[in-house]
């Protein structure tokens, strides 16, 4: 089977489908997400938070991106990887393409995520020559937490004039799809009307071209609050920890493993030898 590329997503997008994007973070993960269905993996810098436990995305590398997209990428044939660029590693030109190279040639995958709008414009057209595809995000940028706050984006004056300026920054660059995250939905279905290429939401309503979700929220991996932007389709997280009481009761119990856990040998024979 051939991996999904940008054009097919294009392909989806024309033909008026709206498709989903998930995150993943390892080879088993993503195994499970191509088994779902789901065209569009996302190797986030979110991965700074759920899989090493960092309390923002600023401190995850582009080493941590290829390592996971690695897994990612043995973990699945079909479904197009995109991985993250960093906080700052992309704030020159050169970084940029440094950054691209690794998470494209090392990670293997398909094409790039980065944060801004006008301001990146520029690079987003330098790697789009290049050969990497890049995804855009705008909205809440979460390596901009710093400057614009933990809060939905688009509402004081000027900002939704902003926001659309920048997504036409993004696609006359080059960009192929754009993330949108914690925008107000009738903004959001603006800035999609707008564009020809597809948007992809995340807390920011359901006129999008696509949706983005982050593994751990949807699969009800933490037991912390659930965020207006999420829902849990499953309560894995509750399950694993009965699963995990009953092998420990099981265990001091005595009860597991079982004669079918178990591999046989003569006795007979055994004792003879260690006799
Ligand atoms: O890192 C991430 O998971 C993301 C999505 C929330 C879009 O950037
Ligand atoms: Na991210």
């Amino acid at each position: 089977p051939m991996r999904t590329t940008t054009r097919d997503i294009a392909r989806l997008h024309a033909e008026g489908r709206r498709f989903t994007m998930v995150t993943a973070y390892d080879y088993t993960s993503a195994r499970l997400a191509e088994r779902a269905g789901i065209p569009l993996i996302l190797v986030g810098d979110s991965l700074g938070m759920v899989m090493l436990g960092h309390d923002s995305t600023l401190p995850v590398t582009v080493d941590d991106i290829v390592h996971h997209a690695r897994a990612a990428v043995r973990g699945c044939e079909t479904p197009l990887v995109v991985g993250d660029l960093p906080f700052l590693t992309y704030a020159t030109t050169a970084d940029a393409i440094d950054a691209a190279r690794r998470v494209m040639a090392e990670g293997g995958c398909g094409s790039v995520k980065i944060e801004g709008g006008r301001t990146v414009a520029g690079t987003v057209h330098t790697l789009v020559d290049a050969g990497v595809p890049v995804m855009g995000h705008l909205g809440f940028t979460p390596q901009s937490q710093h400057t614009i706050g933990l809060r939905v984006q688009g509402r004081d004056t000027g900002a939704a004039r902003r926001l659309v300026e920048d997504a036409l920054a993004l696609q006359d660059a080059g960009a192929w799809s754009i993330v949108l995250e914690l925008v107000p939905a009738p903004l959001a279905r603006e800035v999609t009307a707008r564009l020809d290429i597809p948007t992809i939401g995340i807390g920011a309503g359901p006129h999008t071209s696509g949706e983005v979700q982050v593994w751990h929220d949807v699969l009800g991996l933490f037991d912390a609050h659930v965020p207006r932007h999420t829902r849990r389709f499953a309560t894995l997280g509750d399950q694993a920890v009965e699963a995990l009481q009953a092998l420990a009761a099981e265990v001091e119990a005595g009860a597991f493993p079982g004669p079918e856990n178990s591999a046989r040998m003569d006795e007979d024979a055994l004792a003879a030898e260690l006799a």
